[in-house]
């Protein structure tokens, strides 16, 4: 990705430590966090210096590649974050490596650097289903900072860029991911514009949305998927207008253990991610950090080895 006119990744490793670019103080200020075992790891996945399926996978893989007790690592990395099916096939990934003897530290630089590349193969065959002067919708942050590089739902769109497109930001409370998303594409030079996250309907309503493409945290066999809270209503209304939703996903969200959404154990983050722009305080609040959307309202989702069709 371009981050003020140069190329950089949002993780990766030097030596024995592990940079992630820290996306708590984004866009305000682009800051590194290192981290030197598993517990750096975890900390950084829970309280979301990284954020994203591929990216909070490929940092739980290297969590657990170097740590001096593997199966320990793993243990206290599974706890961190309950959504995201990247993350237990990363940790899976590691142990296995571990258990055939391989060298760790290579597992997971292998496994990172095939996130890299599958989201790049999502980039190509994605960018097929954009048209010229085409305006699309996105929710939270799918872009490079949620994958190392390229993104999954701004994959696409990057290398869609000479298409004159334009792209709808959902803002995504209460984390406010959209403004990530929007750091990234103001970085790659690509117009955009952030919304409130009910403001999308308005937009489709009035025509102005010519597609909708988000991530998703995992998968179910069915083809129900969870993702950042606020993603259903948009796909049902999506469909309400007749506009394609794609999901764009690596093989690492899909999780072919659960028969449908309804199986998906949900996060719920704290009160205070909800209440700290208020000035009072509720007696009651909850903070689901993801929702899921019926496997209905998906057009397709782009994977690295193509598209799949699911209602067409
Ligand atoms: O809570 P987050 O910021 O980790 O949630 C991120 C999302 O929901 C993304 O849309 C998702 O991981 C898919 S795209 C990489």
């Amino acid at each position: 990705m371009l981050v003020n006119g140069k190329e950089m990744k949002s993780l990766w490793r030097e030596g024995d430590t592990i940079k992630m670019i820290d996306q708590r103080y984004l866009p305000e200020r682009l800051e590194i966090f290192t981290a030197r075992d598993e517990m750096d790891i975890a900390m950084a996945i829970k309280d979301m210096v990284v954020r994203g399926a591929p990216a909070i996978g490929s940092a739980a893989a290297y969590g657990v590649a170097i740590a001096d007790n593997a199966i320990k690592a793993a243990e206290i990395i599974r706890k961190t974050r309950p959504t995201a099916h990247d993350l237990f096939h990363a940790v899976d990934f590691i142990l296995d490596a571990v258990e055939h003897g391989e060298d760790a530290i290579k597992a997971a630089d292998e496994y990172a650097g095939s996130i890299v590349d599958a989201c790049r193969r999502i980039g190509e065959h994605g960018k097929k289903l954009i048209g010229r002067g085409y305006r699309i919708l996105t929710h939270c942050n799918a872009g490079a900072l949620a994958t190392i590089d390229y993104g999954t739902a701004l994959s696409p769109i990057r290398m869609a860029k000479d298409k004159g497109i334009f792209v709808w930001v959902d803002e995504t409370r209460p984390r406010l991911q959209g403004l990530l998303t929007a750091w990234e594409l103001e970085n790659e030079g690509i117009e955009h514009a952030v919304i409130a996250d009910n403001a999308a309907g308005y937009f489709m309503y009035r025509d102005e949305v010519d597609m909708v493409i988000v991530g998703a945290d995992r998968i179910a066999s069915n083809y129900d998927f969870a993702n950042k809270i606020g993603t259903y209503e948009k796909a049902v209304v999506a469909k309400e207008n007749d506009i394609p939703f794609y999901v764009a996903a690596p093989l690492s969200t899909f999780d072919n253990a659960i028969m449908d959404g309804g199986k998906i154990k949900i996060e719920e983050r704290s009160e205070e991610e909800v209440t700290s722009i208020y000035r009072y305080k509720p007696e009651k609040v909850r903070n689901p950090a993801f929702d899921i959307t019926p496997s209905k309202y998906v057009t397709g989702i782009i994977t690295e080895n193509g598209i799949i069709k699911v209602n067409e």
